[in-house]
């Protein structure tokens, strides 16, 4: 009884009670990579072209954002049309597509470092992990990221009409948190 009190205080302390083998670090990666690479996550987090996407919806893939919306330096279309406009910052995550997605937060563009548009699986690895590319973050600060953001939480629960990425927001923190115990592994 007292072994397996034990064992569960051990498993509740995360990745980092225990040694995390290489292998298990590039496993959670690839789950990482396949929610990463997913028209939910990718269709905002592009690079230098400024222009949000709309794969994954109702269009043909490769679409850009329509009705020629920009996000410019900005990243929230300050110097043409802001994002606002449609995307009002409310609670209302299960709006279905074609309504523009609302979150509980200003709906922007990330940095243009974060870029996972068409990235294969080593470019977003090695920019992940890079705080000079990662809005100067740690494992630890992915990890609230992950589980506090807006976008992610809409990301995994956008609403009839929109594929979901694989796993939830748990899992993808837990995977991150796994990855990081392993020292980052890419490949
Ligand atoms: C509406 C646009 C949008 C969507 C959709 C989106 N993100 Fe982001 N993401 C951002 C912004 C903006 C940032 C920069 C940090 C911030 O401003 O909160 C960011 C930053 C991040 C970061 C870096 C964390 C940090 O410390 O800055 C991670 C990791 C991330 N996003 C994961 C995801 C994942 C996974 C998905 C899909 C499930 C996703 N994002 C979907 C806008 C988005
Ligand atoms: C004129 C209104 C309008 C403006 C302005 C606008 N959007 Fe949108 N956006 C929409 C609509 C409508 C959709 C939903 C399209 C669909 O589901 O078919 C959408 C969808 C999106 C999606 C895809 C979400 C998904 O399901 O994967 C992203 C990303 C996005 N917008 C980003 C932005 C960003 C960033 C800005 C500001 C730079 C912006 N939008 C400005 C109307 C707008």
């Amino acid at each position: 009884m007292r072994g397996l009190l034990f064992a569960l205080l051990f498993a509740g302390a995360g990745a980092h009670a225990q040694t995390v083998t290489r292998e298990e670090g590039l496993a959670a990666w690839e789950r990482i990579y396949a929610v990463a690479s997913h028209p939910r996550c990718t269709n905002c987090h592009v690079g230098a072209q400024q222009e949000p996407m709309w794969e994954g919806l109702h269009y043909k893939a490769g679409t850009p954002h329509g009705m020629g919306v920009k996000a410019d330096g900005s990243r929230i279309g300050a110097e043409s049309m802001p994002c606002r406009t449609c995307h009002v910052t409310a609670e209302g995550r299960n709006v279905a597509s074609p309504a523009p997605a609302q979150i509980d937060d200003a709906w922007r563009l990330p940095p243009v470092e974060m870029d996972w548009l068409g990235e294969d699986s080593a470019s977003v690895c090695a920019q992940l992990r890079d705080p000079e590319r990662n809005d100067g973050s740690d494992i630890a600060d992915l990890v609230v990221h992950l589980e506090t953001s807006a976008f992610v939480a809409w990301g995994f629960a956008p609403g009839p009409g929109r594929s979901v990425p694989p796993g939830s927001v748990a899992q993808i923190a837990a995977d991150v948190d796994l990855w990081g115990a392993a020292g980052s592994p890419c490949q």
